[in-house]
């Protein structure tokens, strides 16, 4: 038998969850609804303990319950609890904390079936199927900056993880390419490019520039500004040479924003403002047969209540803005793509906007009311990038950071360092630029990751390149060092996975066992509360506990008695640490 669940047997909490479960039932049969409290404590009241005895004993105690306290409900728990190889032994402590103490060969046994069948086994389960990730979103024509490079990291991150987790993520690009700028755009891209098909990128340049040229001959010239108007109508009424121009100055963008994409590595569909333009009007018309849109000062808006501000989703002028683009991609969203989830990455400046917007679209009924339910939609805001002065980042004396540059500068840092560490003797040139690239654009990763994505974080080089310290540089070359290690063994992985044995007999390896086993859990919780420096800590600590054993005489690796299942507990730390960085977008580096 093959069901889902068997193949994936979720977290460890979840696990013994399960078992808790089934005790609680039958220790208090009339509250067939508690749900097991079960936390880890990683400490010396066992590995993890379940809470539920104190929360029960308030509810049944005026029931004349036969229990004398919340110590006797949590003993009866315990005993109740179903037998299961996973527990060693169990024990109630305090006011009625039931603490576990998990089976040294049961973890070791699942650390050893993790490295035959792959990590994957280990992915949490998510009540969720479909998931949309709505990142990076930069707009045409206008700098993508540092924030969309944020919005692209994080969001990245956590539609890998949800995959991980088995969720089908659409992985989209909301960019801003409609609005009433294309109009200044188009008529200025026809008057300095008469055969504006010829106008390439190269011709253009610096969309930016042109940006800016265009909207100081907007408002300078009354008589092009009424030309632009008008090109936004006729952009919009579909006219074949409008719509070209349009696609063409898009294109150009695009090319800038793939660069980006291409050095992270980051994968994005691409529906822009402009796909959901059609949708629109039966939209507000939808909402406005419901009785929710109202007429305010010449606008059309929804109010939300105990919200002064409404959300207009109809401009003065009859134009739809960025409100209206949003009802009708949710629309989409939950009625033609089926999500579940709906995930937003912005900094925290459009809080308002969606906090706004996801209620206007609780009252028309199309999310429940109550935030633990699906469909459901979520921003994951994110503070700012900050530069050395403690100021919004900018490079050098340009007024915006090129994200490009910025990357490559990374790179030729991580570049310089290898050289420096001799290793343009040692190495091919490929092997350089490649490990370049993944320390480099690692390093910007997860200096972005590591914080809590709500707090701003400052950009800077020599930190995020530290070999010291919790960078990707010091995780990098950790895993690098446990890769060398397993070489060194001269033992063939493969085939001590399946003829070898794992054991964790000392404390060193049981505590590293232990963390390689809660790898699920922290996923489940990064992914459940959209926050990937969970993921970072858990990989940080895992390469200090790493440390810790491989540092004490006591578990010697090689040439001790105990080499395989030492080689193994590598080998499984290994594994854990690049599927780490797999979630976080990070290449592995084998040496150093
Ligand atoms: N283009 C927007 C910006 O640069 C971000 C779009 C976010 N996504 C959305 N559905 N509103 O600020």
């Amino acid at each position: 038998m093959t069901t889902e669940q068997d193949e994936c047997m979720g977290s460890v909490k979840g696990q013994l969850a399960k078992l808790f479960e089934v005790s609680l039932k039958v220790t208090v049969p009339n509250e067939p609804d508690v749900e097991p409290l079960v936390a880890a404590c990683n400490g010396k009241f066992g590995d993890y303990q379940c809470n539920n005895a104190m929360g029960l004993w308030s509810k049944i105690k005026g029931k004349g319950a036969q229990f004398r306290g919340p110590p006797a409900v949590g003993e009866a728990i315990k005993n109740n609890l179903p037998t299961s190889e996973m527990i060693e032994s169990c024990f109630v402590a305090g006011p009625g904390f039931v603490n576990v103490v998990l089976s040294k060969n049961w973890m070791a046994k699942s650390i050893q079936k993790m490295l035959v069948e792959g990590i994957d086994k280990w992915a949490p389960l998510l009540p969720v199927k479909t998931a949309v990730v709505d990142f990076s979103s930069p707009n045409i024509a206008k700098e993508m900056h540092v924030g969309h490079l944020r919005s692209t990291i994080i969001g990245d991150t956590l539609a890998r993880m949800l995959e991980f987790s088995k969720v089908k993520v659409l992985r989209r690009n909301h960019v801003g390419d409609w609005g009433t700028q294309f109009g200044m755009l188009i008529e200025f891209l026809f008057e300095k490019f008469p055969n504006f098909e010829d106008a390439t990128e190269t011709a253009i340049g610096d969309l930016q520039a042109f940006y800016k040229a265009s909207k100081q001959r907007f408002d300078a010239d009354p008589a092009f500004k009424e030309r632009a108007q008008q090109a936004v109508v006729r952009l919009q009424g579909g006219e074949d040479k409008y719509r070209r121009a349009w696609a063409q100055i898009c294109e150009i963008s695009r090319n800038e924003f793939r660069k980006v994409y291409q050095r992270l590595r980051v994968h994005l569909e691409e529906k822009g403002e402009s796909f959901y333009n059609p949708y629109i009007p039966g939209v507000i018309e939808a909402l406005t047969k419901q009785g929710l849109v109202e007429e305010s000062k010449g606008a059309r808006v929804i109010f939300i209540e105990g919200i002064n501000i409404p959300l207009i989703v109809v401009k003065r002028d009859g134009g739809f803005n960025y409100a209206s683009t949003d009802l009708a991609a949710l629309w989409y969203r939950l009625n033609e793509e089926k999500a579940e989830w709906i995930i937003y990455l912005t900094d925290v400046g459009q809080q308002k906007h969606f906090d706004l917007f996801f209620k206007a679209a609780k009252r028309a009924g199309w999310l429940p009311h109550g935030d633990s339910s699906y469909p459901k939609a979520t921003h994951v805001g994110f503070g700012l990038v900050l530069g050395e002065d403690g100021k919004r980042f900018r490079t050098r004396n340009t007024e915006v950071v090129r994200l490009v540059d910025l990357l490559d500068e990374a790179k030729s840092r991580s570049k310089d360092a290898l050289i420096e560490r001799g290793k343009g003797e040692e190495w091919t040139e490929e092997e350089i630029e490649s490990t370049a690239e993944a320390v480099g654009y690692g390093a910007v990763k997860y200096a972005d990751l590591k914080n809590n994505r709500l707090t701003n974080y400052t950009f800077n080089f020599d930190q995020m390149l530290n070999d010291k310290g919790n960078t990707a540089v010091y995780l990098l070359y950790a895993h690098a060092r446990i890769c060398s290690i397993i070489r060194r063994s001269g033992k063939d992985v493969e085939e001590l996975k399946n003829k070898g044995t794992l054991v964790l007999g000392h404390k060193d390896e049981r505590d590293l066992g232990l963390h390689l086993l809660q790898f699920a859990e922290v996923v489940e919780e990064a992914c459940t509360n959209l926050l990937p420096n969970v993921l970072c800590d858990y990989l940080y600590n895992l390469s200090e506990i790493f440390s810790k054993f491989y540092s004490n005489p006591e578990c010697k690796v090689i040439g001790s008695d105990m080499e395989t299942s030492r080689v193994l507990l590598c080998e499984a730390t290994a594994v854990v640490m690049r599927k780490c960085f797999s979630l976080l977008g990070i290449t592995p580096i084998y040496k150093i």
